[in-house]
């Protein structure tokens, strides 16, 4: 079983701090015995926190702003325009955590599951905005287990001309395998995870995991 320590992590890789707060977050959606209404209570604390960690690694410009008592301020702005990008079904857990933080932000979809037999990603749609290749893009799914649907996403916003080095991942927890097969392909792709837990197991399902992200979410 592969395993990954936060210092070996590929530097493009980012994971959240390891608080008090996140580990009991992450503790009460990993419990099997925890009902849907919960998991997605606390499911979407953790989201807000990757989403709140994700905006940090956007580009940023000085600028300077007038205070109401006439004096200036040397403060920063985003540099671009982004957008989001949800991997369907799991991924659009993921959206109002974006929305939360940037009012009204474009979102697009892209639908890709994964065969249950083979654990193999099949692409069925994308619905992207129509200037997505001027914008940064964080991708959105909790989960990233062999890598296969997240590398098929993001060869989607390749090929509609957004650049490698302008797509953020975001993930609640990742497999070691996961994370090696997507920095090997994306080397210039930023990742930030909640986790990197131990594996997979042979259904290609991460473990310990939380089982399947969008049962338990929409489901279960
Ligand atoms: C899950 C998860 C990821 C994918 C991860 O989705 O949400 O999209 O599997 O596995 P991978 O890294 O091996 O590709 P799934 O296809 O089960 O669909 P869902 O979102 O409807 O649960």
């Amino acid at each position: 079983m592969a395993t990954i320590s936060v210092q070996d992590a590929p530097s493009t890789v980012t994971i959240l701090k390891q608080t008090p707060q996140l580990l009991s977050l992450m503790t009460i959606i990993r419990d099997v015995r925890t009902q849907r209404g919960d998991f997605v209570f606390y499911s979407n604390r953790i989201i807000r926190l990757l989403v709140e960690e994700g905006l940090n690694h956007l580009p940023v410009e000085e600028c300077v702003v007038s205070t109401p008592t006439d004096l200036s301020y040397a403060g920063l702005k985003f540099q671009g325009k982004i957008c989001g990008v949800s991997i369907m079904r799991a991924g659009e857990s993921m959206e109002q955590g974006l929305r939360d933080c940037c009012r009204s932000v474009r979102i697009g979809k892209i639908l890709i599951q994964r065969d249950d037999e083979t654990a193999e990603a099949k692409l069925y749609y994308a619905k992207l905005p129509e200037d997505i290749a001027s914008r940064y893009v964080l991708l959105l799914d909790p989960m990233l287990a062999t890598g296969g649907s997240a590398i098929m996403a993001v060869d989607v916003l390749i090929s509609k001309g957004v650049p490698e080095e302008r797509i953020l991942f975001l993930n609640l927890i990742s497999s070691p395998e996961g994370i090696d097969a997507f920095a090997a392909r994306f080397p210039k792709l930023k990742v930030v995870t909640g986790f990197i837990d131990q594996g997979l197991n042979d259904k290609k399902f991460v473990i310990p995991g939380l089982g399947d992200f969008g049962d338990r979410y929409y489901c279960l």
